[in-house]
């Protein structure tokens, strides 16, 4: 039953109400849109409620409840410091804009039955910065409702119904209020009842001034981009593609290669010329050394993990964490990560038996959980063959509380090697090509060569192979930004003030022909590693001081599983199955396919 505004008022009782209407089709993940819109509006809105719904009148709409704590005075204070040219229309289309600001008990009924007409704009309206940010805002709205009325003279004369006036013994000046005039003319002109007036336009009001901001802040440091909508900035535009990393990567095209969007109020910055992102990334670590904070974790907590960890935090628990992972400590490390590819190859080796296709992805998800398990913990752990190992259940646990830390060891991983074993079925010439080279390297009179950790790090080809991989199906391009402490300088753009957040469009880097050709981009060639390119071209593990942590050790244990997978089987295609495996990749921090699903074939089968 559609949600009016008379219920919602004998619901909410004395407090503001917006009610934003947010385009004509039922919103998918509300849940997740809500979560986020409770997060972007904290800082400045805490006591508030919000709600999702869908309504005849306003289709998909957001309700939000504030305390009403402001008063009026912001609207006297717009209209006593706005320019002279700021129209009576302006002070409606406010309203308009925000739909609706009603404070209870004043609004007489029939206004209440007024506020459920959707007001129909509009002529241009005389431009001045209140106005440009109210269309801003109300973008979706305008083209929803364009019509022949003009939404002021609409909105006076509903007015002069409801309160029960007769035009003609209304004196001049409310007569005036139907041809656009100036706001504060129109607001005295009502009297009395421009407190309906004002407590409509109040709350807009307040919005519309921390909005304008925002919302201007891209505009007054000279930096293009998507025009955001109220409140939530571009995040629909995200949401609706579902892949957000390619949204960025469209806006790069059309707005280049430094650029900014707003998720709700936030700006965030995109940058993807090579130089200015050494810049900021490398050269000025010192300002810019944090990730942006992470919804519902505060970074100044004890418990705050590496990831979200801020300034000395995080440089006390990085020295901690760095020789986990050097050459000495991965060189210890890669027997207990043979022993899990054993359990691997084993578990392969019963699905090659059967003959059947298989999802290679659900097998590869446990290795590295078991690698995480044995490597991190050292527990003896067995995930592959049991899964009821305890291990595994615990870590299911583990996964909510801690979720982006095992993600980054685990999952991450696991999807590399899933997105080779893609590569490698539907590559069949290159994949023969990185099976003889890796042949150089074990002895060919042994079978059951285990592969070291100083063999492997003679594998240049293998290396170049994996690169390649991450370079056309990077994993978590959404993860590297960086949030600045201090103003900082961008040559040619101009200042960009401290707090900024600074992100990356990593497809566009790793696809750019400048940067990686003479070959195509889009073709998969391991050899074009060989030639020297831009330190930050490739990035998939991302870029400085703050890069990932356990790359070298991600990069070892996909090697240890390629070199002996690919001596012993063929990675084969099972034709749509496995090709469709990418049309359609889930992007949940991770970019992950739903499945690969391929077929062993022994190396010898060939021979016979
Ligand atoms: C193919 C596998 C992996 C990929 C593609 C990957 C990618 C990334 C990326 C893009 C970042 C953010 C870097 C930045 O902001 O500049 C990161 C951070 C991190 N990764 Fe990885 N990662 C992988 C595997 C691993 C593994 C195996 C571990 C641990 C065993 C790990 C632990 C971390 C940690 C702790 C951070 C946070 C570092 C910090 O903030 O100082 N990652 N990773």
């Amino acid at each position: 039953m559609p949600l009016k505004v008379r219920n919602l008022l004998e619901q909410v009782g004395d407090e503001l109400i917006l009610k934003i209407q947010l385009g004509r089709r039922p919103l998918k993940c509300q849940k997740l849109l809500l979560k986020m819109a409770n997060y972007l509006t904290d800082s400045k809105f805490a006591d508030k409620q919000l709600e999702l719904g869908y309504d005849e009148i306003y289709h998909t709409y957001l309700l939000i409840t504030i305390e009403n704590n402001h008063g009026f005075n912001v609207l006297q204070h717009i209209t006593e410091n706005a320019p002279k040219t700021t129209t009576g229309r302006t002070v409606l289309v406010l309203e308009k804009t925000m739909r609706i600001g009603l404070r209870y008990p004043i609004i007489p009924d029939e206004m209440i039955d007024l506020y459920d007409i959707p007001l129909t704009p509009n002529k241009p309206l005389a431009l001045n910065q209140l106005i440009s940010t109210a269309l801003h805002a109300g973008k979706d709205f305008f083209i929803y409702d364009a019509g022949e009325n003009n939404m002021c003279q609409t909105f006076v004369k509903h007015f002069i119904e409801c309160n029960g006036l007769i035009p003609n013994i209304v004196d001049q000046a409310t007569l005036d209020a139907l041809e656009p005039m100036d706001a504060k003319a129109l607001i005295s002109t009502l009297g009395g009842r421009s407190k309906i007036v004002k407590g409509a336009t109040d709350l807009a009001a307040t919005y519309l001034w921390h909005i304008h901001r925002t919302y201007t802040f891209f505009i007054r440091i000279g930096i293009p981009g998507p025009s955001p909508t109220f409140f939530l900035g571009n995040l629909m535009e995200l949401m609706e593609r579902k892949r957000f990393t390619l949204s960025i990567k469209e806006w790069t095209k059309k707005y280049g290669r430094i650029f900014g969007y707003f998720e709700g109020h936030t700006p965030i910055l995109v940058v993807s010329d090579p130089n200015i992102l050494q810049d900021i990334f490398i050269k000025s670590f010192s300002n810019f050394h944090s990730h942006r904070p992470i919804a519902f974790d505060d970074p100044h907590m004890k418990s705050c993990h590496l990831f979200n960890a801020q300034s000395l935090r995080w440089k006390r628990q990085r020295f901690i964490i760095n020789p986990t992972f050097s050459s000495a400590k991965l060189k210890q490390m890669s027997p207990l990560i043979n022993r899990s590819v054993t359990a691997l190859m084993k578990k392969l080796t019963e699905q090659y038996q059967s003959g059947q296709s298989f999802d290679i992805y659900a097998f590869l998800k446990r290795f590295t959980m078991d690698t995480i398990w044995s490597c991190g913990f050292g527990l003896d752990t067995d995930m592959q063959n049991n899964p009821n190992d305890r291990y595994l259940i615990q870590s299911q646990r583990v996964f909510s509380a801690e979720y982006l830390l095992m993600i980054a060891g685990y999952e991450t991983t696991s999807t590399a090697l899933a997105y080779v074993s893609y590569v490698l079925a539907t590559h069949p010439d290159e994949q023969l090509k990185l099976q003889e080279d890796i042949d150089t390297y074990f002895n060919p009179d042994t079978d059951n060569e285990i592969p070291s950790y100083e063999m492997i790090s003679k594998m240049d080809y293998l290396d170049m192979f994996i690169r390649e991989t991450l370079r056309m199906y990077p994993i978590i391009p959404g993860v590297i930004n960086r949030q600045s402490t201090k103003d900082f300088q961008i040559d040619n753009f101009g200042t960009i003030p401290a707090g900024t957040i600074v992100s990356i469009d990593m497809y566009t880097l790793h696809f750019d022909p400048d940067l990686w050709g003479p070959v195509d981009p889009n073709t998969f060639y391991p050899e074009r590693f060989a030639t020297k390119r831009h330190p930050l071209a490739w990035i998939p593990f991302g870029i400085g001081p703050r890069s990932c942590v356990g790359m070298r050790f991600a990069l070892m244990e996909m090697k240890l599983v390629l070199a002996r997978l690919l001596k012993t089987y063929s990675i084969i295609d099972c034709g749509e199955q496995t090709y469709r495996a990418t049309d359609q990749l889930e992007e949940v921090t991770v970019i992950s396919p739903k499945n690969i699903i391929i077929r062993l074939q022994h190396r010898d089968e060939k021979m016979v």
